[in-house]
């Protein structure tokens, strides 16, 4: 065990596993000029947008911008873990693999990290023998049966039963060699009051394995069988498990997100198997938490519209307020599932069935506007003059941070019918929010420019991009091409790279050269660590013109990418200079136009 797959092993498997054959055998393939195309698995579509290239062993999506290579095409397509997705491809071109562990993820994980994955996944296995193979699980296991869950669900979500025992995992984990200290770190333990000692961290609990979005097991959630509290007990932030970063059910939904182009986002994990098993499979929660900042942009890379169904209660209504915003922000389109009062979507399906859910709630989505709406309404009579002002002042708040024109039009319209009230008062109304909102917002826009830019996903970018990104993007596909190239490209730029996710990729792509590797992007893709960064890097060796750059192409691209920090100086001062004109500080304006002036000189240089 925890013997990585050897490398030569990798790159035979790799030579032997043609993408093309590989690809040809779920979609239906044309050749069209250098590359093949067809149908994208990932995404509904109807003209071909996927690509495939025999050269570069690569495949990209231009539509929902999926890509990577031989072994990420298997993982994604069959939603399975790397080291899956090698066997798979090694037994039908008959090479015999050493044993490995589930924790060979092809990228480089600490010695720890992968000792502690490592037990995750002997306890997964463990804790499932427990639930329905032995009579101390039976309980655990009526539980289950009698809340609804089939076998068939159980096996799929590989739900457990951790023993009612201080110290039988403890044991378990010693007897096969794991560093006790290591397990505490990863969760697994406790340490017992002031000793050397360790206890078992989950006793008498259903257990929900949680993983990374590659598949590997990270982490656990364990359930009481009780109205006992805490109800779920998860486990620590450590080395592997970073609650903020992990959506449950990822790595099983991301086909299923990316097929139905759209993701349902729940609360809990009870929600998300239910979901499941009634046919509704593009289904993941957070981790008992709010929804952040980062797993906003992970769901935003894979799909653009955004399914809230949360609980009904005020608590799952507040949360679904949030969870919108912060979606919004990162540039989804909400919809919002509702569930009736006092239930929750896993409640709902069991009381009303799957197909009742599917065609009630999940086909019954209203657009996020329309919920907010019925939410300003909560505990409101509008019979009442004063309370119906603040509903419609409410309302028409709202409506000034809709992009479309129409989208407000039709609002307004309601609000007008309803209230009857003339449309052109509301229409003056709402102007004014509008003026008072965008002299607060004028400041922090030009400021957050940079980080909503690093927001937009692949399948944003149809739109044009800024200078600075392309001229990133250019350099990296001719550093795939060349190792010479990319040496230049080291010695004059470095890791200054504006866009993170480049900077990432040309961290890992100086470590590739580095380590004596010849340029080929198929092996590269290997090693970068999430489908994210593959996704990029398929599309940029795509779409790069197969051109040799000459010397001033490559200043031009250094200059433009060093001189976007620059220009967005240059913005924010002229922000700064109107500020202080309207404040009438004339001699202020008149200073921060002369450094603006400085800046636009060094510019030019
Ligand atoms: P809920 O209380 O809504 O649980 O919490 P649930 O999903 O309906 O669970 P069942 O149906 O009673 O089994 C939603 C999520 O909040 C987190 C869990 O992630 C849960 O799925 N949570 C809840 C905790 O982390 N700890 C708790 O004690 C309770
Ligand atoms: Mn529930």
């Amino acid at each position: 065990m925890g013997n990585r797959i050897p490398e030569d092993l990798l790159e035979k498997i790799q030579r032997t596993s043609d993408i093309v054959d590989v690809v040809s055998e779920y979609v239906q393939l044309k050749k069209q000029g250098r590359n093949y195309f067809g149908l994208c698995p990932f995404h509904g579509e109807k003209s071909p947008s996927f690509s495939v290239s025999s050269d570069k062993q690569i495949f990209h999506c231009f539509g929902c911008g999926a890509g990577g290579n031989v072994f990420s095409f298997i993982m994604q397509h069959n939603g399975v873990s790397f080291t899956e997705a090698v066997q798979t491809l090694a037994e039908k071109n008959g090479i015999d693999l050493p044993t490995i562990s589930p924790t060979d993820q092809g990228k480089t994980l600490s010695k720890d990290a992968e000792k502690m994955i490592e037990a995750h996944e002997l306890l997964k296995k463990f804790y499932h023998h427990l639930l329905v193979n032995t009579k101390e699980g039976q309980s655990a296991l009526d539980y289950l049966i009698n809340r609804g869950f089939t076998r068939e669900t159980i096996d799929k979500f590989e739900i457990g039963y951790a023993l009612d025992s201080w110290d039988f995992i403890t044991k378990f984990l010693s007897k096969r060699g794991f560093n006790l200290s290591l397990m505490e770190e990863a969760g697994l333990l406790v340490k017992k009051n002031n000793s050397d000692d360790f206890l078992d961290r989950f006793r008498n609990r259903i257990m929900f394995p949680i993983s990374d979005h590659n598949g590997s097991t990270i982490a656990f959630s364990g359930r009481v069988l009780s109205e006992e509290k805490p109800k779920y007990l998860n486990s620590p932030e450590t080395k592997i498990f970073n609650k903020s970063k992990i959506l449950y059910n990822f790595h099983r939904a991301r086909i299923h997100i990316r097929k139905n182009q759209q993701a349902v986002l729940y609360e809990g994990f009870a929600d998300v198997i239910s979901s499941t098993e009634s046919g509704v499979e593009h289904a993941i929660a957070t981790m008992g938490t709010s929804l952040t900042e980062d797993q906003a942009r992970i769901i935003r890379r894979n799909v653009n519209e955004v399914v809230l169904c949360y609980d009904s209660d005020s608590a799952g209504v507040e949360a679904t307020i949030r969870a919108a915003k912060v979606l919004q922000s990162a540039g989804c389109q909400i919809k919002v599932a509702m569930i009736q009062e006092g239930l929750d979507p896993d409640d709902y399906i069991k009381k009303y069935g799957s197909e009742k859910f599917r065609n009630d709630v999940i086909g019954a989505t209203v657009p996020f506007m329309t919920f907010k709406m019925s939410y300003y309404r909560r505990g409101k009579n509008l019979q009442n003059e004063g309370e119906r002002l603040q509903y419609i002042e409410n309302v028409l708040a709202d409506l000034t941070h809709l992009q479309s024109a129409v989208e407000r039009e039709i609002y307004l319209k309601q609000l007008s019918k309803e209230f009857d009230l003339s449309i052109d008062v509301l229409k003056e109304q709402l102007q004014h929010f509008q003026s008072r909102q965008s002299n607060v917002s004028q400041q922090p826009q030009a400021k957050n420019a940079v980080s909503n830019h690093m927001k937009r996903n692949p399948i944003a970018k149809k739109k044009l991009l800024p200078a600075y990104h392309t001229a990133e993007r250019m350099l990296i596909g001719h550093m795939l091409r060349s190792k010479d190239f990319s040496q230049k490209v080291l010695e004059r730029l470095g890791l200054q790279f504006n866009i993170e996710e480049h900077k990432a990729i040309v961290t890992y792509l100086y470590g590739f050269y580095e380590e004596g590797n010849e340029e080929n992007v198929s092996s590269f893709l290997s090693r970068l660590p999430n489908s994210e960064l593959q996704d990029i890097v398929s599309n940029i060796a795509m779409i790069t013109l197969n051109t040799e750059v000459t010397e001033q192409e490559l200043s031009d691209y250094i200059k433009q990418v060093l001189n976007h920090q620059k220009m967005l100086m240059i913005k924010e001062k002229e922000a700064d200079k109107k500020e202080a004109e309207r404040n009438k500080q004339f001699r202020e304006a008149a200073q921060i136009a002369m450094e603006i002036i400085q800046l636009q000189q060094a510019l030019k240089s």
